[in-house]
Protein backbone atom coordinates (compact mmCIF):
# COMPACT_ATOMS: atom_id res chain seq x y z
CA UNK A 1 0.00 0.00 0.00
CA UNK A 2 1.20 3.10 -0.99
CA UNK A 3 1.60 5.72 1.85
CA UNK A 4 1.25 8.53 0.01
CA UNK A 5 -2.05 7.99 -0.76
CA UNK A 6 -2.99 8.84 3.27
CA UNK A 7 -5.21 11.66 4.52
CA UNK A 8 -3.38 14.74 4.53
CA UNK A 9 -1.61 13.29 0.84
CA UNK A 10 1.81 13.67 2.82
CA UNK A 11 3.84 10.62 2.52
CA UNK A 12 4.77 9.97 6.31
CA UNK A 13 2.14 12.36 8.13
CA UNK A 14 2.86 12.64 11.85
CA UNK A 15 -0.55 11.29 12.86
CA UNK A 16 -0.24 8.11 10.48
CA UNK A 17 3.57 7.75 11.26
CA UNK A 18 2.84 8.67 15.03
CA UNK A 19 -0.34 5.53 15.00
CA UNK A 20 0.72 2.70 17.67
CA UNK A 21 -2.54 1.38 19.35
CA UNK A 22 -0.18 -0.99 21.25
CA UNK A 23 1.38 1.50 22.61
CA UNK A 24 1.10 3.08 26.26
CA UNK A 25 -0.52 6.61 25.18
CA UNK A 26 -2.87 5.12 22.98
CA UNK A 27 -4.03 2.31 26.01
CA UNK A 28 -4.12 5.01 27.94
CA UNK A 29 -7.06 7.27 26.44
CA UNK A 30 -7.36 6.02 23.00
CA UNK A 31 -9.79 8.94 22.25
CA UNK A 32 -7.54 11.32 23.47
CA UNK A 33 -4.25 9.76 20.96
CA UNK A 34 -6.89 10.30 18.27
CA UNK A 35 -8.28 13.61 18.86
CA UNK A 36 -6.13 14.99 16.47
CA UNK A 37 -7.11 12.69 13.91
CA UNK A 38 -10.13 13.70 13.99
CA UNK A 39 -10.10 17.23 13.49
CA UNK A 40 -7.28 17.40 11.37
CA UNK A 41 -6.85 14.13 9.38
CA UNK A 42 -10.13 11.72 10.05
CA UNK A 43 -8.98 8.80 7.97
CA UNK A 44 -5.09 7.65 7.43
CA UNK A 45 -3.41 4.48 6.12
CA UNK A 46 -1.39 2.95 9.17
CA UNK A 47 1.67 1.42 7.43
CA UNK A 48 2.27 -0.62 10.76
CA UNK A 49 -0.96 -2.05 10.78
CA UNK A 50 -1.92 -2.16 6.81
CA UNK A 51 -4.80 -0.79 7.64
CA UNK A 52 -7.02 2.57 6.56
CA UNK A 53 -7.66 3.96 10.26
CA UNK A 54 -11.39 6.00 9.97
CA UNK A 55 -12.02 7.86 13.15
CA UNK A 56 -15.16 10.30 13.27
CA UNK A 57 -18.38 9.12 14.15
CA UNK A 58 -20.66 10.09 11.40
CA UNK A 59 -17.81 7.50 8.98
CA UNK A 60 -17.82 4.95 11.71
CA UNK A 61 -21.64 5.00 11.45
CA UNK A 62 -21.68 5.03 7.59
CA UNK A 63 -19.04 2.28 7.15
CA UNK A 64 -20.47 -0.27 10.04
CA UNK A 65 -24.41 0.30 7.48
CA UNK A 66 -22.43 -0.07 3.96
CA UNK A 67 -22.78 -3.73 3.67
CA UNK A 68 -22.60 -3.27 -0.08
CA UNK A 69 -19.38 -1.38 -0.17
CA UNK A 70 -18.15 -3.36 2.90
CA UNK A 71 -17.21 -6.74 3.45
CA UNK A 72 -17.44 -8.20 7.64
CA UNK A 73 -15.20 -11.32 6.43
CA UNK A 74 -12.07 -10.02 8.11
CA UNK A 75 -13.27 -9.26 11.14
CA UNK A 76 -11.87 -12.26 13.06
CA UNK A 77 -8.92 -12.19 11.67
CA UNK A 78 -5.77 -11.96 13.75
CA UNK A 79 -4.58 -8.18 13.50
CA UNK A 80 -0.66 -9.61 13.89
CA UNK A 81 -0.64 -12.57 11.13
CA UNK A 82 0.30 -16.12 12.93
CA UNK A 83 3.70 -17.83 12.40
CA UNK A 84 3.86 -21.02 11.45
CA UNK A 85 4.34 -22.83 14.43
CA UNK A 86 1.21 -21.22 15.84
CA UNK A 87 -0.16 -21.97 12.41
CA UNK A 88 1.02 -25.69 13.10
CA UNK A 89 -0.03 -25.48 16.29
CA UNK A 90 -3.67 -25.06 15.16
CA UNK A 91 -3.54 -28.10 12.69
CA UNK A 92 -3.31 -30.41 15.23
CA UNK A 93 -6.64 -29.89 17.04
CA UNK A 94 -8.34 -29.64 13.42
CA UNK A 95 -8.83 -25.80 14.24
CA UNK A 96 -10.80 -24.91 10.64
CA UNK A 97 -13.95 -22.73 11.67
CA UNK A 98 -15.91 -20.99 8.75
CA UNK A 99 -17.52 -17.97 9.21
CA UNK A 100 -20.15 -17.33 12.10
CA UNK A 101 -22.73 -14.17 12.11
CA UNK A 102 -20.29 -11.62 12.63
CA UNK A 103 -18.14 -12.42 9.64
CA UNK A 104 -20.32 -13.90 7.11
CA UNK A 105 -21.81 -11.60 4.65
CA UNK A 106 -24.89 -10.94 2.85
CA UNK A 107 -26.93 -12.43 2.12
CA UNK A 108 -26.29 -15.00 4.09
CA UNK A 109 -25.88 -13.28 7.22
CA UNK A 110 -29.15 -11.98 7.36
CA UNK A 111 -30.88 -15.36 6.35
CA UNK A 112 -29.12 -16.31 9.23
CA UNK A 113 -29.26 -13.87 11.78
CA UNK A 114 -32.91 -13.47 11.39
CA UNK A 115 -32.66 -17.87 13.02
CA UNK A 116 -30.24 -17.67 15.12
CA UNK A 117 -30.87 -14.23 17.11
CA UNK A 118 -34.55 -14.58 18.41
CA UNK A 119 -33.01 -16.14 22.00
CA UNK A 120 -30.75 -13.08 22.80
CA UNK A 121 -33.81 -10.61 21.89
CA UNK A 122 -34.42 -8.22 25.52
CA UNK A 123 -37.20 -9.83 25.89
CA UNK A 124 -35.76 -13.42 26.21
CA UNK A 125 -32.53 -12.46 28.44
CA UNK A 126 -34.74 -10.31 30.76
CA UNK A 127 -35.67 -14.12 31.80
CA UNK A 128 -32.19 -14.56 33.22
CA UNK A 129 -32.35 -11.67 35.71
CA UNK A 130 -32.86 -13.64 38.86
CA UNK A 131 -30.08 -16.23 38.16
CA UNK A 132 -27.64 -13.30 36.73
CA UNK A 133 -28.30 -11.58 40.11
CA UNK A 134 -27.92 -14.50 42.23
CA UNK A 135 -24.21 -15.34 40.66
CA UNK A 136 -23.05 -12.11 41.46
CA UNK A 137 -24.48 -11.80 44.92
CA UNK A 138 -22.46 -15.78 45.00
CA UNK A 139 -19.45 -13.97 44.26
CA UNK A 140 -19.89 -10.66 46.50
CA UNK A 141 -20.25 -13.06 49.21
CA UNK A 142 -17.19 -14.56 48.83
CA UNK A 143 -15.03 -10.99 49.57
CA UNK A 144 -17.75 -8.57 51.11
CA UNK A 145 -16.21 -9.33 54.36
CA UNK A 146 -12.68 -9.32 53.29
CA UNK A 147 -12.55 -5.44 52.93
CA UNK A 148 -10.25 -5.84 49.39
CA UNK A 149 -10.69 -7.54 46.31
CA UNK A 150 -9.47 -6.93 42.41
CA UNK A 151 -12.50 -6.57 40.95
CA UNK A 152 -11.11 -8.50 37.83
CA UNK A 153 -10.40 -11.76 39.58
CA UNK A 154 -13.03 -11.54 42.18
CA UNK A 155 -15.85 -10.84 40.12
CA UNK A 156 -15.38 -9.78 36.36
CA UNK A 157 -13.60 -12.21 34.83
CA UNK A 158 -15.92 -15.06 36.01
CA UNK A 159 -19.33 -13.87 36.00
CA UNK A 160 -19.62 -13.13 32.28
CA UNK A 161 -17.84 -16.09 31.13
CA UNK A 162 -20.58 -18.51 33.40
CA UNK A 163 -23.24 -16.10 31.55
CA UNK A 164 -21.94 -16.94 28.31
CA UNK A 165 -22.06 -20.47 28.84
CA UNK A 166 -25.42 -20.68 30.45
CA UNK A 167 -26.94 -18.63 27.43
CA UNK A 168 -25.26 -21.01 24.68
CA UNK A 169 -27.00 -23.68 26.88
CA UNK A 170 -24.16 -25.46 28.61
CA UNK A 171 -25.59 -27.42 31.21
CA UNK A 172 -24.33 -27.00 34.47
CA UNK A 173 -21.98 -29.40 34.78
CA UNK A 174 -20.19 -28.66 32.11
CA UNK A 175 -20.32 -25.18 32.63
CA UNK A 176 -17.98 -26.11 35.90
CA UNK A 177 -15.35 -27.69 33.28
CA UNK A 178 -15.76 -24.83 30.55
CA UNK A 179 -15.03 -22.15 32.51
CA UNK A 180 -11.72 -23.10 33.11
CA UNK A 181 -11.00 -22.92 29.31
CA UNK A 182 -11.82 -19.28 29.05
CA UNK A 183 -9.12 -17.88 26.64
CA UNK A 184 -8.15 -14.70 26.06
CA UNK A 185 -8.89 -14.89 22.80
CA UNK A 186 -8.96 -10.70 21.90
CA UNK A 187 -4.97 -11.52 22.74
CA UNK A 188 -5.47 -14.12 19.82
CA UNK A 189 -7.16 -11.71 16.89
CA UNK A 190 -5.99 -7.73 18.06
CA UNK A 191 -2.91 -8.46 20.08
CA UNK A 192 0.72 -8.46 19.35
CA UNK A 193 1.70 -11.70 20.55
CA UNK A 194 5.44 -12.82 20.71
CA UNK A 195 5.57 -15.94 18.52
CA UNK A 196 6.21 -18.03 21.68
CA UNK A 197 3.19 -16.91 22.69
CA UNK A 198 1.42 -17.17 19.85
CA UNK A 199 1.81 -20.60 20.06
CA UNK A 200 1.07 -20.90 24.26
CA UNK A 201 -2.63 -18.85 22.95
CA UNK A 202 -3.30 -21.35 19.69
CA UNK A 203 -2.92 -24.44 22.49
CA UNK A 204 -5.53 -22.51 24.23
CA UNK A 205 -8.00 -21.81 21.35
CA UNK A 206 -7.03 -25.44 20.30
CA UNK A 207 -8.77 -27.19 23.26
CA UNK A 208 -11.38 -24.46 23.47
CA UNK A 209 -12.12 -25.60 20.06
CA UNK A 210 -12.37 -29.68 20.74
CA UNK A 211 -14.26 -28.45 23.72
CA UNK A 212 -16.86 -26.70 21.55
CA UNK A 213 -17.27 -29.61 19.40
CA UNK A 214 -17.88 -32.43 22.75
CA UNK A 215 -20.26 -29.35 24.11
CA UNK A 216 -22.64 -29.11 20.65
CA UNK A 217 -22.66 -32.92 20.73
CA UNK A 218 -23.49 -33.50 24.07
CA UNK A 219 -26.37 -30.90 23.80
CA UNK A 220 -27.28 -32.58 19.85
CA UNK A 221 -27.53 -35.70 22.28
CA UNK A 222 -29.70 -34.73 25.10
CA UNK A 223 -31.24 -31.57 23.81
CA UNK A 224 -31.01 -27.86 25.81
CA UNK A 225 -32.44 -24.84 26.07
CA UNK A 226 -30.60 -21.25 24.74
CA UNK A 227 -28.92 -19.93 21.64
CA UNK A 228 -26.84 -22.78 21.25
CA UNK A 229 -29.67 -25.46 21.13
CA UNK A 230 -31.81 -23.13 18.88
CA UNK A 231 -28.86 -23.28 16.33
CA UNK A 232 -29.23 -27.12 16.48
CA UNK A 233 -32.75 -27.14 15.72
CA UNK A 234 -32.13 -24.65 12.64
CA UNK A 235 -29.54 -27.17 11.72
CA UNK A 236 -32.10 -30.00 11.82
CA UNK A 237 -34.35 -28.29 9.93
CA UNK A 238 -31.88 -26.64 7.27
CA UNK A 239 -28.55 -28.60 7.62
CA UNK A 240 -26.82 -25.45 4.75
CA UNK A 241 -27.53 -22.50 6.80
CA UNK A 242 -26.50 -23.69 9.66
CA UNK A 243 -24.27 -26.96 9.63
CA UNK A 244 -22.13 -28.62 11.90
CA UNK A 245 -18.77 -26.49 11.59
CA UNK A 246 -20.79 -23.42 12.37
CA UNK A 247 -22.71 -25.00 15.22
CA UNK A 248 -18.97 -25.58 16.88
CA UNK A 249 -17.33 -22.26 15.90
CA UNK A 250 -21.03 -20.55 17.41
CA UNK A 251 -20.00 -22.64 20.40
CA UNK A 252 -16.74 -21.03 20.65
CA UNK A 253 -16.97 -17.89 19.39
CA UNK A 254 -20.26 -17.35 20.97
CA UNK A 255 -18.34 -17.13 24.75
CA UNK A 256 -15.61 -15.31 23.50
CA UNK A 257 -18.38 -12.85 22.02
CA UNK A 258 -19.95 -13.14 25.34
CA UNK A 259 -16.87 -13.05 27.84
CA UNK A 260 -14.20 -10.50 27.57
CA UNK A 261 -16.23 -7.84 25.79
CA UNK A 262 -18.11 -7.86 28.59
CA UNK A 263 -15.95 -8.01 31.49
CA UNK A 264 -14.01 -5.31 30.28
CA UNK A 265 -16.91 -3.28 29.31
CA UNK A 266 -18.15 -3.46 33.28
CA UNK A 267 -14.19 -3.48 34.64
CA UNK A 268 -13.68 0.29 32.76
CA UNK A 269 -17.07 1.03 33.79
CA UNK A 270 -15.97 0.75 37.50
CA UNK A 271 -12.79 2.17 37.35
CA UNK A 272 -14.06 5.24 36.15
CA UNK A 273 -17.06 5.95 38.15
CA UNK A 274 -15.21 5.05 41.20
CA UNK A 275 -12.66 7.37 40.21
CA UNK A 276 -15.23 10.15 39.93
CA UNK A 277 -16.85 9.89 43.30
CA UNK A 278 -19.86 11.86 42.98
CA UNK A 279 -21.15 10.09 40.09
CA UNK A 280 -20.71 6.66 42.22
CA UNK A 281 -22.69 8.36 45.23
CA UNK A 282 -25.44 9.28 42.64
CA UNK A 283 -25.72 5.93 41.65
CA UNK A 284 -25.30 4.47 45.39
CA UNK A 285 -28.30 6.75 46.26
CA UNK A 286 -30.62 6.38 42.86
CA UNK A 287 -29.98 3.11 41.19
CA UNK A 288 -32.49 4.23 38.61
CA UNK A 289 -29.56 6.20 37.37
CA UNK A 290 -27.66 3.38 36.68
CA UNK A 291 -29.13 2.22 32.84
CA UNK A 292 -28.55 6.07 31.98
CA UNK A 293 -24.70 5.52 33.40
CA UNK A 294 -23.94 1.93 31.93
CA UNK A 295 -24.59 3.83 28.26
CA UNK A 296 -22.37 6.84 29.08
CA UNK A 297 -19.56 4.18 30.54
CA UNK A 298 -19.72 2.62 26.89
CA UNK A 299 -19.42 5.49 25.34
CA UNK A 300 -16.98 7.06 27.48
CA UNK A 301 -14.82 3.83 27.84
CA UNK A 302 -15.39 1.55 25.08
CA UNK A 303 -14.18 -2.52 25.82
CA UNK A 304 -14.09 -2.73 21.74
CA UNK A 305 -12.35 0.08 20.84
CA UNK A 306 -11.81 -0.86 17.19
CA UNK A 307 -13.86 -3.37 14.68
CA UNK A 308 -12.76 -3.72 11.23
CA UNK A 309 -13.91 -4.22 7.08
CA UNK A 310 -12.90 -4.71 4.06
CA UNK A 311 -13.17 -2.20 1.32
CA UNK A 312 -14.81 -4.08 -1.63
CA UNK A 313 -15.12 -1.25 -4.18
CA UNK A 314 -12.96 2.15 -3.97
CA UNK A 315 -14.42 4.24 -1.24
CA UNK A 316 -14.56 8.06 -1.36
CA UNK A 317 -14.15 9.43 2.08
CA UNK A 318 -12.99 12.87 3.67
CA UNK A 319 -11.16 13.37 0.77
CA UNK A 320 -8.90 10.60 0.58
CA UNK A 321 -9.66 6.89 -1.57
CA UNK A 322 -9.43 4.32 0.02
CA UNK A 323 -8.86 1.62 -2.50
CA UNK A 324 -10.94 -1.84 -3.20
CA UNK A 325 -9.63 -4.48 -0.96
CA UNK A 326 -8.30 -2.82 1.75
CA UNK A 327 -8.79 -3.33 5.17
CA UNK A 328 -10.30 -0.70 7.44
CA UNK A 329 -10.01 -0.14 11.49
CA UNK A 330 -13.04 1.61 12.28
CA UNK A 331 -12.12 2.89 16.03
CA UNK A 332 -15.14 2.94 17.55
CA UNK A 333 -13.69 4.27 20.73
CA UNK A 334 -12.76 7.60 18.62
CA UNK A 335 -16.44 7.88 17.49
CA UNK A 336 -18.28 7.64 20.63
CA UNK A 337 -15.90 11.03 20.97
CA UNK A 338 -16.59 12.59 18.41
CA UNK A 339 -17.13 16.77 19.68
CA UNK A 340 -19.52 16.97 16.99
CA UNK A 341 -21.86 14.45 18.49
CA UNK A 342 -21.45 14.77 22.00
CA UNK A 343 -21.10 17.65 23.60
CA UNK A 344 -17.39 18.04 26.67
CA UNK A 345 -17.18 14.02 25.18
CA UNK A 346 -14.07 14.31 27.50
CA UNK A 347 -16.02 14.06 30.51
CA UNK A 348 -17.60 11.60 31.93
CA UNK A 349 -21.40 12.33 32.47
CA UNK A 350 -23.90 10.04 33.76
CA UNK A 351 -27.11 12.13 32.86
CA UNK A 352 -25.77 12.90 29.13
CA UNK A 353 -28.75 12.87 27.45
CA UNK A 354 -27.35 11.31 24.60
CA UNK A 355 -25.28 8.64 25.80
CA UNK A 356 -26.89 5.90 24.00
CA UNK A 357 -25.94 7.53 20.97
CA UNK A 358 -22.90 5.45 21.19
CA UNK A 359 -21.37 2.86 18.75
CA UNK A 360 -20.33 0.12 21.45
CA UNK A 361 -22.12 -2.37 19.88
CA UNK A 362 -21.84 -1.72 16.33
CA UNK A 363 -24.19 -0.24 13.61
CA UNK A 364 -26.28 -1.78 11.20
CA UNK A 365 -26.72 -5.59 9.90
CA UNK A 366 -23.99 -7.03 12.55
CA UNK A 367 -25.04 -4.73 14.96
CA UNK A 368 -24.32 -6.66 17.94
CA UNK A 369 -27.42 -9.32 19.24
CA UNK A 370 -25.50 -9.87 22.79
CA UNK A 371 -26.23 -5.93 24.20
CA UNK A 372 -29.11 -6.81 25.76
CA UNK A 373 -27.40 -9.02 27.79
CA UNK A 374 -24.23 -7.31 27.97
CA UNK A 375 -26.59 -4.12 29.31
CA UNK A 376 -28.72 -6.34 31.92
CA UNK A 377 -25.16 -8.45 33.35
CA UNK A 378 -23.65 -4.71 33.40
CA UNK A 379 -26.56 -3.04 35.10
CA UNK A 380 -26.88 -5.96 37.20
CA UNK A 381 -23.20 -5.64 38.88
CA UNK A 382 -23.40 -2.17 39.53
CA UNK A 383 -26.84 -2.78 41.34
CA UNK A 384 -25.78 -5.02 43.31
CA UNK A 385 -21.86 -3.39 44.16
CA UNK A 386 -23.56 0.34 44.89
CA UNK A 387 -26.06 -1.82 46.99
CA UNK A 388 -23.59 -3.57 49.12
CA UNK A 389 -20.13 -1.67 48.83
CA UNK A 390 -21.12 1.29 48.37
CA UNK A 391 -18.17 2.56 50.32
CA UNK A 392 -15.77 0.78 48.10
CA UNK A 393 -12.99 2.85 46.98
CA UNK A 394 -10.04 2.43 44.67
CA UNK A 395 -6.91 1.68 46.21
CA UNK A 396 -4.50 4.64 45.50
CA UNK A 397 -1.55 4.72 43.14
CA UNK A 398 -2.55 1.01 41.68
CA UNK A 399 -1.08 0.23 38.44
CA UNK A 400 -4.27 -1.28 36.24
CA UNK A 401 -1.89 -2.70 33.58
CA UNK A 402 -2.56 -2.73 29.96
CA UNK A 403 -3.87 -5.52 27.51
CA UNK A 404 -1.83 -4.46 25.07
CA UNK A 405 -4.74 -4.50 22.33
CA UNK A 406 -5.56 -2.75 19.28
CA UNK A 407 -9.17 -3.53 20.41
CA UNK A 408 -10.06 -5.13 23.67
CA UNK A 409 -9.51 -2.40 26.04
CA UNK A 410 -9.80 -2.58 29.81
CA UNK A 411 -7.33 -2.69 32.85
CA UNK A 412 -5.64 -6.04 33.92
CA UNK A 413 -6.75 -5.13 37.65
CA UNK A 414 -9.19 -3.14 39.66
CA UNK A 415 -8.23 -3.48 43.22
CA UNK A 416 -10.47 -1.88 45.56
CA UNK A 417 -10.94 -1.62 49.43
CA UNK A 418 -13.57 -0.74 52.04
CA UNK A 419 -13.89 -0.83 56.07
CA UNK A 420 -15.74 -4.12 55.96
CA UNK A 421 -17.19 -2.86 59.36
CA UNK A 422 -19.18 -0.06 57.63
CA UNK A 423 -20.73 -2.99 55.22
CA UNK A 424 -24.89 -1.73 54.75
CA UNK A 425 -25.76 -5.56 54.06
CA UNK A 426 -24.51 -8.64 55.90
CA UNK A 427 -23.27 -11.58 53.61
C1 LIG B 1 -20.14 -5.00 26.38
C2 LIG B 1 -20.16 -6.15 25.73
C3 LIG B 1 -20.10 -6.27 24.23
C4 LIG B 1 -19.57 -5.43 23.29
C5 LIG B 1 -18.85 -4.11 23.53
C6 LIG B 1 -19.82 -6.02 21.99
C7 LIG B 1 -19.43 -5.44 20.77
C8 LIG B 1 -19.74 -5.96 19.54
C9 LIG B 1 -19.36 -5.36 18.29
C10 LIG B 1 -18.56 -4.09 18.14
C11 LIG B 1 -19.85 -6.15 17.30
C12 LIG B 1 -19.64 -5.97 15.78
C13 LIG B 1 -20.73 -5.16 15.16
C14 LIG B 1 -20.57 -4.98 13.67
O1 LIG B 1 -19.80 -5.68 12.99
O2 LIG B 1 -21.27 -4.09 13.14
C15 LIG B 1 -20.54 -7.26 17.92
C16 LIG B 1 -21.18 -8.27 17.23
C17 LIG B 1 -21.69 -9.40 17.83
N1 LIG B 1 -21.77 -9.64 19.18
FE1 LIG B 1 -21.21 -8.39 20.68
N2 LIG B 1 -20.48 -7.21 22.16
C18 LIG B 1 -20.68 -7.40 23.51
C19 LIG B 1 -21.33 -8.47 24.10
C20 LIG B 1 -21.85 -9.56 23.44
C21 LIG B 1 -22.51 -10.68 24.05
C22 LIG B 1 -22.82 -10.78 25.55
C23 LIG B 1 -22.83 -11.56 23.06
C24 LIG B 1 -23.53 -12.89 23.10
C25 LIG B 1 -24.18 -13.39 24.08
C26 LIG B 1 -22.39 -10.96 21.81
C27 LIG B 1 -22.56 -11.53 20.56
C28 LIG B 1 -22.32 -10.89 19.36
C29 LIG B 1 -22.60 -11.47 18.06
C30 LIG B 1 -23.20 -12.86 17.79
C31 LIG B 1 -22.23 -10.53 17.11
C32 LIG B 1 -22.35 -10.67 15.59
C33 LIG B 1 -23.68 -10.12 15.11
C34 LIG B 1 -23.80 -10.13 13.59
O3 LIG B 1 -22.79 -10.06 12.90
O4 LIG B 1 -24.95 -10.23 13.10
N3 LIG B 1 -21.81 -9.75 22.08
N4 LIG B 1 -20.47 -7.12 19.28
Amino acid sequence: MDPSRSGAGCPASRIAAEFDPFGDAYQEDPAALLAAARAEEPVFYSPELDHWVVTRYRDVKEFFRDTKRFSASNALEPITPLGEKARARLAEYDFAPGPVLVNEDEPVHMRRRKRLAPPLAAEEVAKLEGRIRDLVSSYVDAFVARGTADLIDDLLWEVPAIVGLLVCGVPDEDIDRARHYTIKMGMFTWGKPTEEHQVEIADQVGQWWRLSGQLVDRLKREGGQGWVPTAIDVHRDDPELVDDNHLQNMMMSGLVAAHETTTNATANALRFLLSQRDSWEELCADPALIPNAVEECLRFRASVQCWRRKALVDVEVEGVTIPAGSRVLLVIGSGNHDETVFDNPQELDIHRPNAKRHLAFGMGAHACIGAPLARLEMRIILEELTRRLPHMRLVDGQDFGYLHNASFHGPRHLRVEWEPADNPVDA
